[in-house]
């Protein structure tokens, strides 16, 4: 996709290369996540929608937004205006607003979940992403939730690969994020999942767009050809005061 109408107005704003250059496949990625469903009961168990206002903060073109069907109002926030088109046609009616993390388009103490699935809360030594959790703190009403979806970089046959892959120090290494998350008194707690495909060479094509091509030819060789990967994710809840 043309870089053309991305939107910078937000300086928090870092497109992401997955999601924004290869919408389709990145669908397919979402489609093969959790297929057992370990990761949804985690989420559920952390901070429960049901019947409350739940805030998918970067929610790109709004995969999930349809998933949380038991809340009592979804609300999507994308900053880059080239997804949000796709997220607002989602089935479910969730209303979809053009913010970021440091720029919610929400008022103070107006909601109850905020769930951040791989959009901006990566702490690492040269990012800090306090501002977002302040903004965030702003919104939640007290006793709410935010809670970050975050890739384990220890554990399963994913994070092999993110430590093989420099680009991934950009987004921040285990034991520095479950400090950072510590230091400001949220819970980190650990899933174990999967990625299941229909077919070795859809698996392949994610991990094309994923990694890069030396570190997806080395691994495929090891583990290659299947249709599945353990997948280790860490969720960092963050309970607002009150
Ligand atoms: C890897 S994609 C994940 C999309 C979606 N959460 C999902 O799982 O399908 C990261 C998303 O974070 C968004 N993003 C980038 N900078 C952001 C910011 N400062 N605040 C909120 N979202 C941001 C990107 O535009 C993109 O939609």
């Amino acid at each position: 996709m043309e870089d053309v109408t991305a939107d910078r107005s937000f300086d928090d704003f870092v497109p992401a290369p997955n999601q924004a250059d290869d919408p389709d496949l990145y669908e397919v990625e979402n489609r093969a996540i959790d297929p057992k469903g370990h990761l949804w009961h985690a989420l559920i168990e952390a901070a429960p929608w049901s019947g409350r206002t739940l805030v998918d903060l970067g929610c790109g073109t709004g995969y999930w937004l349809p998933h949380y069907r038991e809340a009592g109002e979804v609300i999507g926030v994308e900053p880059d205006e080239r997804l949000l088109d796709a997220a607002r046609a989602r089935p479910g009616g969730a209303q979809v607003l053009h913010g970021s993390a440091e720029h919610l388009p929400l008022g103070d103490d107006s909601v109850d979940v905020v769930h951040a699935r791989f959009a901006y809360f990566f702490p690492h030594e040269r990012f800090d992403p306090g501002p977002g959790l302040d903004e965030v703190a702003r919104v939640l009403r007290p006793g709410g939730r935010l809670v970050v979806i975050d890739n384990d970089t220890e554990r399963g046959e994913f994070a092999e690969l993110l430590r093989r892959s420099d680009w991934a120090e950009e987004q921040g290494r285990t034991p520095f994020a479950s400090r950072w998350w510590a230091e400001r008194g949220a819970e980190t707690t650990p899933v174990m999942s999967s990625w299941s495909f229909d077919d070795a060479a859809t698996c392949e094509a994610v991990l094309r767009m994923e990694f890069p091509g030396h570190v997806v030819d080395e691994w495929w060789q090891e583990h290659g050809p299947t249709v599945e990967l353990s997948y280790g994710y860490l969720l960092h809840v963050w309970r607002a005061p009150g």
